[in-house]
């Protein structure tokens, strides 16, 4: 299955792939995650990234480009991959398409997840997530089992993301609605865009997503 997961910040990008990946068995493509791992490992990337990040806007289409050239091109790809949060301009779906091309890969569809700009400002302010494996939480929407140990990996640490913050939030959305939602007429015009209602719970959107996957011919697990 190649697929890619298409919406504005706090959509629920993240939380759909990483269910699809466990279930589907195929790789969950991250790039905001791969830059936060620069950022962190105080790479030349990560440098030239954190600033731009910080900010709420987009980090060049070249360095992003490269970056998920080299991603793909990793093994446990084999099986397939879920973009999410790439492509996020017009240039970046193009070299995309060039990609698949050369590689020979056919992309199943790309899914867009709708929500409403006041959802998602709540959404984003709310969450954090397991500092040890990642795990994601909301402090209302998902909150652990048992306060300040993380469900999966038994941690105590949590930690918030620096462009969660009101201010930048409005920046990112403002990035998605000038340079990513023209992706959606782009994938529009080829057929390949389907739409759920992001707005739904957690359980109902997996549902949805996993009717538009049986719906073009990607079989259930
Ligand atoms: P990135 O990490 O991709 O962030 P984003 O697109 O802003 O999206 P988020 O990760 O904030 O949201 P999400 O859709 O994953 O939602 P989540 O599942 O966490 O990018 C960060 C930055 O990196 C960018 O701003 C840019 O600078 C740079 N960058 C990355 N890719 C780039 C590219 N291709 N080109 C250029 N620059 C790039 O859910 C949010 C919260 O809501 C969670 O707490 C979750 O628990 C909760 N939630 C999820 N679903 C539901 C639901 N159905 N109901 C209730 N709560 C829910
Ligand atoms: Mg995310």
């Amino acid at each position: 299955m190649e697929l890619i997961l298409l919406g504005p910040p706090g959509a629920g990008k993240g939380t759909q792939s990483k269910l699809l990946e466990t279930r589907y068995g195929v790789a969950q493509i991250s790039t905001g995650d791969m830059l936060r791992a620069e950022v962190k490992s105080g790479s030349a990337i990560g440098l030239e990234a954190k600033s731009i990040m910080d900010s709420g806007g987009l980090v060049s289409d070249a360095l992003i480009i490269r970056m998920i050239g080299e991603r793909i091109a990793r093994p446990d790809c084999a099986n397939g991959f879920i973009l999410d949060g790439f492509p996020r301009t017009v240039p970046q779906a193009e070299a995309l398409d060039e990609l698949l091309h050369t590689t020979k890969v056919d992309l199943d569809g790309v899914i867009e997840l709708k929500v409403d700009e006041a959802v998602l400002v709540a959404r984003i302010s709310g969450r954090f997530t397991c500092a040890k494996c990642g795990a994601g939480y909301h402090d209302l929407f998902k909150r652990p089992r048992h306060e300040g140990v993380c469900d999966v990996c038994g941690s105590g640490d949590f930690s918030r993301r620096p462009d969660d913050k009101a201010e930048t939030v409005h920046a990112r959305l403002e990035a998605y609605n000038a340079q990513t939602a023209p992706i959606l007429p782009y994938y529009r015009a080829k057929g390949r865009l389907h739409s759920v209602d992001g707005m739904a719970d957690m359980d109902a959107v997996e549902a949805q997503i996993e009717a538009v996957l049986r719906k073009i011919g990607v079989p259930a697990p």
